[in-house]
């Protein structure tokens, strides 16, 4: 997401009205979509290592705070597999009406209300994870930095266990500073993953920044 203004506060700017706005903005929908594209290219970045790329309908993708699903609907769109979940109703009611508009019954597309830190998925389901300006709000309400660590390891560890063999992650998201930037990178490189994060602007506190990850197989 390019910043309009100012960084949307969570949950209050995705609940009733404000879902709304959300989903009827035109520079959101287009903001989502390039972002979406760029985590796409990120998943077969040779930097994650050698990936046979099979047809994107062979990909089951879950799609991390799926919003009103402007992302998930790229995804569609491309042709993979997507399941997207969101923690608020007032935001999957609008990804749900979103689904009706997709006529193709060979592409799954479920829409899950749950929590990221909670997932309500099998091991070794998915191929990819993606997600689009939401991974930070997962820390929300933590006062400090001890209960931040604890989460995001938690969150990393089951992300890690639903993902397939050579299984990949592309987030992008909005740490608050260089040091949560370090945090969640942490997180995932202690919980069987290796990966690395681009910064737009390296020097500037704006700008887009992504994590890229890949699952460390063990047998
Ligand atoms: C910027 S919006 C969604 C962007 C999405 N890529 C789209 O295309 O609309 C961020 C979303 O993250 C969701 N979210 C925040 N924390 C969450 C959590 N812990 N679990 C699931 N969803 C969460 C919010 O409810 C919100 O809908």
């Amino acid at each position: 997401m390019t910043r309009k203004k100012k960084l949307p506060r969570f949950p209050n700017d995705y609940l009733g009205t404000k879902a709304n706005e959300y989903n009827n903005q035109i520079w959101m929908e287009r903001n989502q979509k390039q972002t979406t594209r760029r985590c796409i290219n990120f998943l077969f970045d040779p930097c994650l290592g050698d990936i046979h790329h099979k047809q994107d309908s062979e990909y089951l993708i879950l799609d991390l705070g799926c919003g009103t699903g402007f992302s998930s609907e790229l995804l569609i769109e491309y042709g993979f597999n997507v399941i997207g979940i969101d923690l608020l109703p007032d935001m999957l009611l609008k990804a749900n009406n979103r689904k009706k508009g997709i006529m193709d019954k060979k592409t799954i597309f479920e829409l899950v209300l749950g929590n990221i830190n909670n997932l309500p998925l099998r091991i070794n389901s998915i191929d990819f994870i993606i997600s689009v300006s939401a991974y930070n709000f997962i820390i929300y309400n933590k006062k400090n930095n001890h209960e931040k660590i604890k989460l995001l390891n938690k969150t990393a560890s089951q992300l890690n266990r639903i993902l397939k063999k050579n299984g990949r992650i592309v987030i992008e998201f909005y740490p608050y500073d260089q040091y949560e930037l370090e945090i969640f990178l942490n997180s995932f490189k202690i919980n069987n993953f290796n990966g690395f994060y681009i910064k737009d602007n390296p020097k500037q506190k704006g700008g887009q920044t992504f994590l890229l990850l890949t699952k460390i197989w063990q047998k």
